[in-house]
């Protein structure tokens, strides 16, 4: 497939712009010391003085279920190969759709995809990947490898897949190089049961009734890949493109304006201020803002850090860069509650996860890396802090869902094996559509030369049935930590759990040893007077049931 040269580098470029940008505010700890000196001296001993209140009398936002969302570009193996082989494949699919992929992710629930980008999305013309495959137009996916996309998975392949999966589609549109009429044809291709030409289109196409889309992102990253604007202008193009994103009868569309780079408050004031309030200015509103944020273990684009040979050093860096999350998430919301107290915006988190070098030997521009006990944590953390925000924090989908990245899946021809990452969504499934409990955490300290983290990580849910879910994570890789919960306002009568850790950081699974990390049963608590107590084992993520 692949004839023309690696064409990532660009890209990449930006991505260091990016970072250092993201990471290059004077307020920043890591920003000013992004390389910080690491000793291997042991870490201190750990002081047990970690508390977890949970308010369970004073329920909080539901957590929606779309904050444990995916995202899956054309980029790499994510499509060919990971989920779409076609019928003709000897790979058992359902219509070209992967069987065991399918049932993989049903397992998880996944609620929402995103799909077809990424950068690819701004470069994607959805004509090219409607009707018969062999009569498609190819195009060369410019931002990925630079390989040829013979574009046989189209629209009609992606729908069916997500009704196969159960999941909601949320399609991102192309504003940087595409029309605003091509942005308007394939909504009404898609939604309208109107006898107009692009309904019709579809018919012929084999597709009579309209799909439901219900969430729609008009551009992305309009500040780089996506077609290097200013927030000013993107703002203008948000309104524009936007006016002509059409409501169907008996489909709403939630829509989603691309945000600037990861700590651009200047792109969330101009975006908000201009758009929050569409109905005013007489265009229809923006639903969603979007946030990029990946965790690089050492802070340099060219030379991220490798997915599975890695120290004590870079797997403390790889936290610190983690929880930067609740930092851009609380900055970008405060922006965004001036504009929309009642937080009517949701912040889209929409590509989120750990991002390091590809493994040795795979095309640099595929983008293919190993998913280790580390990425599990990194998904655990990351998950605790989107449900502590509920409010705001409206959707995330981590990047990406198959072989890409910190995927769920890796596939190998007809292997397929599920991560570490993957198996933190499975335990986290309990806060789906769940209520937030409002939590205050004190933490030890987990120490690294002469740096600190909190250890300990936690959200806290009620689900339809009044059950109370807790995940904790204990980030310390040495240590195990005893955290002692106060439940206000419940008693905890009877506590389950499971677990997810195992004896090494690197810890993955492979192909031929698929089960080296997943989840076992926990019982390391005891019902209290006030609450429970847990001790979590070194390096795991938690999830506890209390009836
Ligand atoms: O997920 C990989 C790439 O990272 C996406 O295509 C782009 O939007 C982002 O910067």
């Amino acid at each position: 497939m692949n004839a023309k040269p690696f064409l990532v580098i660009p890209v990449v470029s930006v991505f260091c712009l990016g970072l250092l940008a993201g990471c290059a505010s004077p307020k920043h700890p890591i920003a000013q010391n992004p390389k910080p000196p690491v000793s291997l001296e042991p870490p201190p001993a750990v002081v047990k003085t970690n508390r977890l209140v949970i308010h369970a009398d004073q329920p909080g936002a539901e957590i929606s279920r779309n904050i444990y969302g995916q995202f899956s570009e054309h980029l790499g193996h994510c499509i060919y190969g990971g989920l779409w082989v076609g019928e003709d494949s000897p790979i058992p699919n359902t219509r070209g759709i992967r069987n065991d992929v399918v049932a993989a992710l049903k397992k998880i629930q996944v609620p929402v995809v995103r799909w077809p980008g990424g950068c690819f999305a701004d470069e994607y013309h959805w004509m090219d990947g409607i009707g018969t495959p062999t009569n498609r137009p190819s195009m060369i996916n410019t931002t990925w490898g630079g390989v040829v996309e013979n574009n046989h998975f189209g629209t009609h392949e992606f729908m069916d897949f997500c009704g196969q999966i159960g999941a909601a589609p949320y399609i991102c549109g192309n504003v940087g190089s595409g029309t605003v009429q091509e942005m308007m044809e394939w909504v009404e291709y898609l939604t309208s049961d109107a006898d107009s030409p692009m309904a019709n289109l579809r018919r012929q196409n084999g597709r009579e009734q309209p799909w439901k889309v219900p969430y729609f992102a008009v551009g992305n990253e309009s500040w780089g890949c996506g077609g290097n604007m200013t927030a000013e202008f993107c703002a203008d193009n948000f309104s524009r493109y936007n006016t002509f994103v059409k409501d169907y009868p008996g489909n709403h569309i939630y829509r989603v304006a691309s945000g600037g780079l990861e700590s651009d408050y200047h792109w969330t004031e101009v975006l908000m201020k201009q758009n929050a309030d569409g109905l005013k200015h007489g265009g229809q509103a923006m639903n969603g803002y979007s946030l990029h944020y990946y965790t690089l273990p050492t802070s340099n684009w060219s030379h991220k850090g490798s997915a599975t040979k890695f120290d004590e050093a870079e797997w403390f860096n790889t936290f610190r860069h983690t929880l930067v999350m609740d930092e851009l998430v609380t900055k970008h919301s405060a922006i965004m509650d001036k504009y929309d107290p009642q937080k009517k915006v949701g912040l889209i988190v929409d590509e989120w996860g750990a991002w390091y070098d590809v493994e040795p030997g795979t095309n640099p521009g595929f983008l293919y890396q190993q998913n280790t006990l580390r990425d599990a944590l990194v998904a655990g953390v990351t998950l605790n802090i989107f449900n502590n925000h509920a409010d705001r924090v409206k959707m995330a989908n981590i990047a990406q869902m198959i072989n890409v990245l910190q995927a769920m899946i890796l596939t190998d021809n007809e292997k397929m094996t599920v991560t570490p990452s993957y198996w933190v969504f499975e335990m986290d499934t309990v806060h789906h559509d769940a209520t937030l409990l409002p939590s205050e955490l004190q933490s030890v300290d987990y120490a690294f030369g002469d740096k600190t983290i909190p250890a300990v990580s936690a959200s806290a849910s009620r689900d339809r049935a009044g059950k109370i879910h807790v995940t904790l994570c204990n980030l310390n890789p040495n240590q195990s930590i005893e955290v002692p919960c106060e439940l206000q306002g419940a008693k905890a009568q009877k506590i389950s759990g499971r677990v997810l850790t195992a004896p090494e950081m690197s810890a993955h699974n492979t192909f031929d040893q698929p089960d080296n990390v997943k989840p076992t049963e926990f019982n390391a608590f005891k019902v209290t007077d006030n609450g429970f107590v847990t001790t979590l084992p070194a390096k795991s993520v938690v999830v506890l049931e209390v009836n």
